[in-house]
């Protein structure tokens, strides 16, 4: 028996608190903390929980840092599950996954860094098989939409085989300091060697090049959207048999116009570039300060649809539709905690017992069973 089911680590953080504001309104029958480094903001939000949600929000607080070992391992081994918003995960996320899996802790996160993922997938696959921890990376608007997505669209097509998925994205929103530096991380490390995702997580393939153009089925123009999401999607078709192996799954940024189109690649570019030089980073991560995020104003503005359109070899095909509002941080909030729960409460029902996966393939249809008709809206066509 351990003292917690969850631990919500970074529940200080810009995103940290949707987690921490998500479990205190489910109210789940679930014993959990806030984590962090500093006592003194931990102790803060526990008195804004209380104030919003009652006495029961009164959750006892852990002190752990990312660079001391022995504070996580002791933070690790009072809870069931870790689901963690302290990023960027490229610097901070190595030594929580490494305690998880030497102490036998379930862990979900909010990464959206494919070095860290990647990194992981390869690193700790083997050994959290080994010892039965579920390591669920992605558990935010990075990958929820498009993992849940494909998988619905796969079922779609229930008996068909040769599944070709194209999924198109569109989403509104600023993001906080905490996830623009962790975007600055990812481009100033593209083009570095990475190992690989292992032998179960091939990188997929494609039957036609992935070019910009426009795309009568959603009307738009749309470009090929390098993100974490396809790889989570294409390890997902390792670990779930209705969308296989071989499935093809391409991953496209839904734009409106050529001018946009040629603009956006242009701004990714050149942010790319100034990503990798030291001074022009350290400017650029000034221009948003971690810890901060969009207004409330901004996020109850934003919101996301991403389309999959699904085809088997028979020429069948079908359409789905994944919804929800503000991607960043009141859904990732609610899908980092509803991800943490079902580690926590519905474990006999999932899939795999042990293993780096990925929200479909870890998480499956008890998660899937917490977020439609609140936080997903989901049309199958
Ligand atoms: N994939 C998605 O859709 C999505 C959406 C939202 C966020 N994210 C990701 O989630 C992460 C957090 O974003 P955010 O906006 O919440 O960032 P943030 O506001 O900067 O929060 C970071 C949190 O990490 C804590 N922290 C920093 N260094 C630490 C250390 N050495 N030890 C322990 N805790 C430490 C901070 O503690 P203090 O409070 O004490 O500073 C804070 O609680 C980012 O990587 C972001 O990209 C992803």
């Amino acid at each position: 028996m351990r003292e917690f089911d969850v631990v919500v680590f970074g529940a200080t953080g810009f995103t940290g608190r949707f987690v921490a504001e998500a479990l205190a309104a489910a109210a789940a029958p679930v014993r959990w903390a806030i984590a962090g480094r500093d006592p003194e903001r931990l102790a803060a939000l526990r008195r804004e929980l209380v104030d919003a949600h009652g006495a029961a929000a009164g959750v006892p607080v852990v002190v752990a840092r990312s660079d001391d070992p022995a504070s996580l391992r002791a933070m690790v081994c009072r809870t069931k599950v870790v689901a963690s918003t302290v990023g960027p995960f490229e610097q901070h996320g190595d030594p929580l996954v490494d305690a998880c899996v030497e102490h036998g802790c379930d862990y979900v996160d909010s990464t959206g860094e494919p070095a860290f993922w990647r990194r992981t997938v390869s690193r700790l696959h083997a050994a959290a098989v080994e010892r039965q921890v579920l390591l669920v990376p992605c558990c935010g608007f990075d990958s929820v939409p498009h993992d849940l997505g494909a998988l619905l669209t796969a079922r779609a097509l229930e008996g068909e085989r040769g599944l070709e998925i194209d999924a198109f994205v569109r989403a509104t929103g600023d993001p906080s300091g905490g996830t623009w530096a962790s975007l600055l991380e990812a481009l100033a490390g593209m083009g570095r060697p990475e190992p690989g995702a292992g032998p179960t997580s091939p990188r997929g393939r494609t039957r036609t090049p992935m070019r910009p153009h426009f795309e009568p089925a959603v009307g738009q123009w749309v470009v090929p959207l390098p993100t974490v999401d396809p790889l989570v999607v294409r390890r997902s078709a390792q670990f779930c048999p209705e969308l296989g192996p071989e499935l093809r799954y391409r991953h496209w940024l839904q734009t409106r116009t050529l001018g946009k189109t040629a603009a956006l690649l242009g701004g990714v570019a050149a942010l790319t570039v100034l990503a990798k030089i030291g001074p022009t980073r350290r400017w650029l991560l000034a221009r948003k300060p971690q810890g901060q995020g969009p207004s409330a104003e901004v996020r109850a503005r934003s919101k996301f649809e991403v389309v999959f359109i699904g085809r088997a070899a028979s020429g069948r095909s079908v359409r789905v539709r994944v919804a929800g509002r503000d991607p960043g941080y009141g859904f990732t909030g609610a899908t980092v905690a509803a991800a943490a729960l079902v580690l926590a409460c519905d474990r006999e029902r999932l899939r795999y017992r042990g293993g780096v996966l990925t929200p479909a393939s870890g998480l499956g249809d008890p998660f899937i069973e917490r977020l439609r008709g609140r936080w997903l809206e989901i049309d199958v066509a």
